[in-house]
């Protein structure tokens, strides 16, 4: 029996925790000097504007999952047509059904921001130990607080105010564990400061916009401006680093954005939601391709630009879009990408999004 409970115990431990293997070296810098000026102002920023989520958040605001379901999103107006198309799974739901979909599909979106963020964190905490300037290291060191925080206040919103989580999407779960297992520690950087939180910075102010619950608008709202510092640190240091790679090295980069951005399998399903609604997904599946095709509707279509709006100019002043004569300039051209060239970068608005020092000087 003894021996039953010990064989036991590991493999419940092993569906808790998953065990990565980093590839990149550790450094330690004994150049101690403040010579990174722009870097220094933004972990000087970093440390007026951290927030305290206990303190800063009502946690006594009642929240009502299914008051929070946007019966009018794109995405529920998509669902509702593929229910009216003929021969549909779904074509005896009523409203009832339908917000029991809406709960599952915002539950499905806080369970991956808390798990991005939790991959956000080990990815700071691994900036910190392999960048090679200090000015970067200490700046990481604060991003690695922020991270734990958002982590944190996710996870505690699903627990106390939804009572759910699903588990992490597959696609992200892959795309970040590829970051923390590279040997390349710019290539961390790049994927998480550049391409996820300026997904993150989209998918957030998103949510944002299709809420009105108080605790929830807060949260979203002073993670966003965590977020934003975080992108600027990326552009600001990935920009000096890349001044200084060849072109093959470059390309390496470029195409590394390409698998990232164009060649990433979809995220937009989520079987595990129709699952748990006892909906086989794949019987479903061209009923919603027939109403999206029949309406014209992309429910992400709106998401996609917001995140490319952020995207495209930072990497534009990284320099990979014009390295290597263009090459992925004219790739992210002909996917339609470069009307969001002029876009404003993130390291030249991210005091805009300042939501912290807003609220605090509107306290003081
Ligand atoms: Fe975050
Ligand atoms: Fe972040």
């Amino acid at each position: 029996m003894a021996a039953e409970e010990e064989g036991a115990a590991p493999s419940e431990m092993a569906a808790t925790f998953k065990v990565l293997h980093d590839h990149s070296d550790r450094i330690y810098q004994w150049d101690y000097e403040r010579n990174r000026t722009q870097l220094v102002g933004l972990y000087n920023k970093a440390m007026g504007s951290q927030w305290n989520s206990v303190t800063d958040l009502d946690w006594s605001t009642p929240v009502d999952p299914e008051a929070l379901v946007d019966h009018d999103g794109a995405a529920m107006v998509l669902f509702r047509a593929a229910a009216a198309e003929p021969g549909s799974p779904i074509a005896h739901w009523g409203d009832r059904e339908f917000t029991a979909l809406g709960v599952e599909l915002f539950t499905a979106s806080l369970s991956q921001f808390m798990h991005g963020e939790q991959g956000a964190m080990l990815t700071a905490a691994k900036i910190v130990e392999t960048v090679p300037w200090i000015d970067a290291k200490y700046y990481a060191a604060t991003q690695t607080m922020d991270e734990a925080r958002h982590t944190e206040v996710f996870a505690r919103y699903l627990d106390e105010k939804v009572g759910d989580a699903y588990p992490m999407n597959p696609f992200l779960e892959e795309q970040i564990t590829a970051l923390l297992e590279d040997s390349r520690w710019d290539i961390a950087y790049l994927g998480m400061q550049i391409v996820i939180e300026s997904l993150a910075l989209a998918a957030f102010g998103d949510m944002l916009r299709r809420t009105e619950e108080p605790l929830l608008r807060k949260l979203l709202r002073y993670v966003m401006s965590d977020e934003a510092r975080h992108v600027a640190f990326g552009v600001l240091t990935l920009r000096e680093f890349y001044e200084g790679l060849s072109e093959a090295e470059l390309r390496d980069r470029q195409e590394f954005l390409l698998d990232n951005t164009l060649r990433s399998r979809s995220r937009s399903t989520t079987p595990e939601v129709w699952d748990r609604l006892g909906v086989d997904i794949e019987r479903l599946r061209p009923h919603i391709a027939a109403a999206a095709a029949r309406s014209q509707v992309n429910p992400f279509a709106g998401f996609q630009r917001g995140f490319f709006a952020k995207l495209v100019p930072n990497v534009k002043k990284l320099g990979l879009l014009d390295a290597n004569n263009g090459y992925l300039r004219e790739r992210w051209g002909q996917a339609g990408l470069l009307e969001f060239e002029f876009e404003k970068d993130t390291a030249s608005e991210y005091a805009a999004y300042d939501e912290v020092a807003r609220d605090r000087g509107a306290r003081a």
